[in-house]
């Protein structure tokens, strides 16, 4: 298994290139299955996860061409994938492939709506938590599917299609509103769907299935409304840019101190990270080319936060923001209110000498002068960065060991940061 190696204490200059959004690449993917034209997906990041939508979708008997740009040429960073769903030749999403990646479970809502019938896995848990799917069988049934759980898959039928409904969701899920706007789109009727996600990346899919002919009202608002229609068409669309790695790389630059641009970066989707990163004595400024963060050499403040749905704090940089705070001038207070166990990074932090204290859903950061680098290992996705995040910081050598985890989320980490003088490497093999 590839491990990457992070020598610690050099400042970060120069421009790091944002990727497309994995949370938006991945539900945008997924859309292709409602129409049997096709659905042309740009600047879609180079991932494992995407690989492995790809082979799900496949199995359904998905054609996906990619146009082979390397990373960089023609202007835009990402893939080009051109995804036609002309017949659906197979409609189980079976375990060994959902179980891999849980947003392939997301596939349900538009195999009902365009063929009437779905047998997905239950994804199963995950290191973060037991990721339930109630709320997505609450949206099918309330769109007039009948859903059974049997021997770990959902079996879900709607032999005359689905009708519009009114669903009110109890708390909010990304990926049961995803489901929902996905099945809702071809019901016979209208839907209302009430206390809906409002992540970047749902307004994002919802303005691609407009494109395709969808008919989605108050998209970015908690209250959408959709009236169905027929049939859906191919279109072309842009993957927005990924917030998560932006508030990543902000973060790291933090870290190390130094001058880096995020060039492709939209602040205007995590503008509560970049407030708290202020708070913390960084520079951000937001200009036409993306975001700058710079921080020359002063300390690193303590600041609180609480892990919230958009526009709230995202949970998936709640981790990254622990690295940073690991050695903040005080003690900081983290609550991650999302996910009951996203908490698998402090162990792996305090082996490069981070002090931390957990008590329930809060982590008490106390700040320290030094880190010193160790063996440590990713435990998931957003966890295995705020490792790099403390090495990028640490005096002498620390080893990231099961770096697949990261490779799930993160584009040429590696590349990025030793392009702005970190010194990280990749270690492939053993
Ligand atoms: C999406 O996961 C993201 N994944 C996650 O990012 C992200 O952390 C999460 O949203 C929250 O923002 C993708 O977009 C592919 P939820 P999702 O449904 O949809 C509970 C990453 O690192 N819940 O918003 O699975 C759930 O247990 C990943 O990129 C139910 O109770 O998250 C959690 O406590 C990690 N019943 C809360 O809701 C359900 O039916 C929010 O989950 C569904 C969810």
């Amino acid at each position: 298994m590839d491990r990457i190696r992070i020598r610690g204490g050099n400042r970060l200059n120069g421009t790091i290139d944002i990727s497309g959004a994995k949370n938006a690449a991945l539900p945008l993917m997924i859309t292709a299955l409602l129409t049997p034209e096709t659905l042309t997906l740009h600047n879609v990041p180079r991932l494992v996860d995407v690989l492995r939508l790809q082979k799900i979708l496949g199995n359904h008997g998905v054609d996906i061409m990619t146009a082979g740009k390397r990373a960089g040429q023609n202007g835009g960073a990402g893939e080009t994938l051109r995804i036609s769903a002309k017949t659906i030749v197979d409609t189980t999403a079976p375990y060994d492939l959902v179980s891999k990646m849980r947003a392939s479970f997301w596939v349900l809502g538009p195999l009902i709506a365009r063929m009437g019938e779905a047998k997905v896995s239950l994804p199963g848990g995950c290191a973060i938590g037991t990721r339930p799917v109630d709320l997505h069988l609450l949206v099918m049934e309330k769109l007039g599917a009948t859903c059974d759980v049997e021997q770990g898959y959902v079996i879900a039928r709607a032999k005359h299609g689905l009708k519009g409904g009114h669903i009110t969701f109890p708390k909010v899920s990304v990926g049961a509103t995803h489901a929902a706007l996905m099945a809702a789109v071809l019901a016979h009727g209208d839907t209302i769907i009430e206390n809906a996600a409002t992540e970047p990346e749902i307004g994002d899919v919802a303005e691609c299935l407009n494109k395709m002919g969808a008919k989605i009202e108050g998209i970015h608002t908690k209250t959408l409304r959709i009236t169905g229609v027929t049939s859906l068409k191919g279109a072309e669309h842009t993957v927005i840019a990924d917030r998560i790695e932006t508030g990543t790389y902000a973060m790291s630059a933090a870290m190390t101190g130094g001058d880096v641009l995020l060039r492709g970066a939209r602040a205007d989707t995590l503008e509560n990270p970049l407030l708290l990163l202020e708070r913390t004595g960084v520079t951000v400024e937001r200009n036409n080319e993306g975001i700058r963060i710079k921080r020359n050499g002063s300390a690193l403040q303590p600041v609180d936060i609480i892990t919230d749905p958009y526009p709230g704090f995202p949970t998936d940089l709640q981790a990254q923001f622990m690295g940073l705070m690991t050695m903040a001038k005080g003690t900081s207070h983290i609550r991650e209110t999302i996910f009951e166990n996203r908490f698998m990074h402090v162990q792996e932090l305090a082996r490069l000498g981070a002090d931390i204290h957990l008590h329930g859903d809060m982590a008490e950061v106390r700040g320290v002068k030094k880190l010193t680098g160790a063996d440590v290992m990713a435990t998931d996705l957003r966890a295995s960065v705020s490792l790099v995040i403390a090495g990028l910081a640490a005096e002498g050598e620390t080893m990231l060991h099961r770096v697949y985890h990261l490779d799930r989320g993160f584009e040429a980490l590696e590349d990025k940061l030793s392009a702005c003088g970190a010194d990280v490497e990749r270690l492939s093999g053993s």
